[in-house]
């Protein structure tokens, strides 16, 4: 029964003694006197050995008839082994089945993406799958450790919103009651508002963009780390970033090696991930970008392809900056040198993983807050609070957000990042 189980990760402190462990049957196999059974519990992996001259009839039998994503007790002794990834296997004295589970339909032969992700809700109990969701824990204790103990307080922005904040085009609408709302993009602008009464913060939660793009770099529903930081500028917003991703990468690194070598991930790439990481300007990327036989005209927004040939001149994560003002958001402070760019920075992982950072300065006068609205044709009665924020104490502030599931992928080597959250919202699909 379920009193007194021992997790296959604490085994190591058992050896020798007699553990029960609740667990799944993941497969088998036998040489006709011995019986192996691949054994997972969500804490660990262990293998359970059983041989036929000291079994029980009934566990030998009870072995004999299991079949993959069975679930069973199994009392055994922790015997040390050094031959098994664990260093631990162990002695099957007796089994007691919960229910012998009949065509499993993810079998250990190649299935395809479609059929997985119809299936996702099963697929999380691979040993890649699990270990991609182990990683994207540590990377958030990470994240939350970093900003906790820099000083930072962690504030939540609202979900319903009633405006944009990262323009209109992909807003997910709904109604509050009779008005029109949306699920929010970005939570950068109450954040803004936070800042201005916490000095530094930052925010985890979901976020939502109805993108009708199919790449492998977007989902629908994402989950955003957004740090705002008041008295704050463009140079000192980019140290804490390169300080934060450098402090994550090497917290996975640290602590997760298990499940960076389930999911076969090069090491030796993220090693390299230390401050400080190197800074181009728009203009440098162009001119990269040329040279590598692109010919993007000055004034365009990079594409996938771009920013992957700028990642692959260098070995850890860049940061481009001073972007023109034409295409990014509303909020971004102009370079008082250069008007027609403005003091922001994407940062873009190695390896094409692309942008997984964007930031900015933000504009903290009132009447070019003001005019840009205009521009936007962003209604002031709806962004009258957030001019409040310059008209009251205003102050230079910065700030950043970083997509996490992009990070997931890139640290974990994902080809897509659809595996990088349990449940993935992607176009058109809502199931499971
Ligand atoms: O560059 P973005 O749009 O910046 C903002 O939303 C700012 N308001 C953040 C801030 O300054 N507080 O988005 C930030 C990051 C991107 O760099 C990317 O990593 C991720 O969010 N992202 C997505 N991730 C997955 N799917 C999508 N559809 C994403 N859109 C953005
Ligand atoms: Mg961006």
């Amino acid at each position: 029964g379920t009193g007194k189980l021992t997790a296959i990760r604490n085994v190591g402190d058992k050896a020798g003694e007699s553990v029960t462990i609740g667990c799944w049957l993941q497969g088998k196999r036998s040489s006709g006197k011995i019986q192996f059974l691949k054994l997972r519990d969500g804490s660990g992996f262990i293998q359970g050995v059983l041989a036929k001259s000291e079994a029980s009839e009934q566990a030998w039998e009870a072995a004999q008839k299991l079949t993959q994503e069975s679930s069973l007790y199994v009392t055994g002794i922790v015997r040390e082994e050094p031959r098994s990834p664990s260093g631990y296997e162990l002695s099957v004295t007796g089994i007691e089945v919960i229910q012998y589970t009949e065509d499993y339909p993810i079998t250990p032969k190649e299935h395809g993406v479609d059929f997985l992700m119809d299936r996702r809700h099963l697929w999380l109990r691979s040993p890649k799958q699990r270990a991609i969701l182990v990683i994207r824990a540590q990377i958030i204790r990470a994240v939350q450790q970093f900003f906790d103990e820099s000083g930072f307080t962690l504030v939540d922005p609202p979900i319903l919103t009633p405006s944009s904040c990262e323009g209109t085009t992909n807003l997910f609408h709904t109604k509050y009651f009779d008005e029109d709302a949306y699920l929010t993009q970005s939570g950068q602008l109450y954040m803004e508002a936070a800042a201005m009464a916490l000095g530094k913060v930052y925010s985890f939660g979901p976020t939502f963009r109805a993108e009708k793009s199919k790449t492998r770099r977007h989902l629908i529903e994402f989950w955003m780390i957004e740090p705002e930081m008041a008295f704050v500028d463009h140079e000192q917003n980019l140290e804490v970033q390169e300080q934060f991703i450098s402090f994550v990468v090497q917290s996975v690194l640290t602590n997760c090696k298990a499940e960076l070598e389930t999911i076969g991930r090069d090491i030796s790439k993220l090693e390299n991930v230390q401050v400080p990481f190197p800074r181009i300007t728009y203009d440098e990327a162009i001119e990269l970008l040329h040279k590598e036989g692109f010919d993007l005209p000055w004034g365009e927004d990079f594409g996938a392809p771009h920013e992957t040939a700028i990642a692959e001149k260098f070995d850890r994560p860049v940061f481009i900056t001073h972007y023109p003002a034409s295409f990014k958001a509303f909020y971004m402070k102009p370079d008082p040198n250069r008007p027609e760019v403005v003091l922001c920075a994407d940062m873009i992982a190695p390896e094409g993983y692309g942008e997984i950072i964007g930031g900015s300065q933000r504009i903290d006068d009132p009447a070019l807050m003001a005019e840009r609205f205009q521009e936007h044709e962003l209604s002031e009665e709806a962004y009258a609070w957030y001019l409040d924020l310059r008209r009251y104490g205003t102050v230079p502030h910065s700030g950043f957000g970083l997509g996490l599931e992009r990070t997931v992928a890139w640290i974990c080597g994902l080809e897509h990042v659809r595996e990088t959250i349990a449940f993935p919202r992607t176009l058109y699909r809502l199931y499971p």
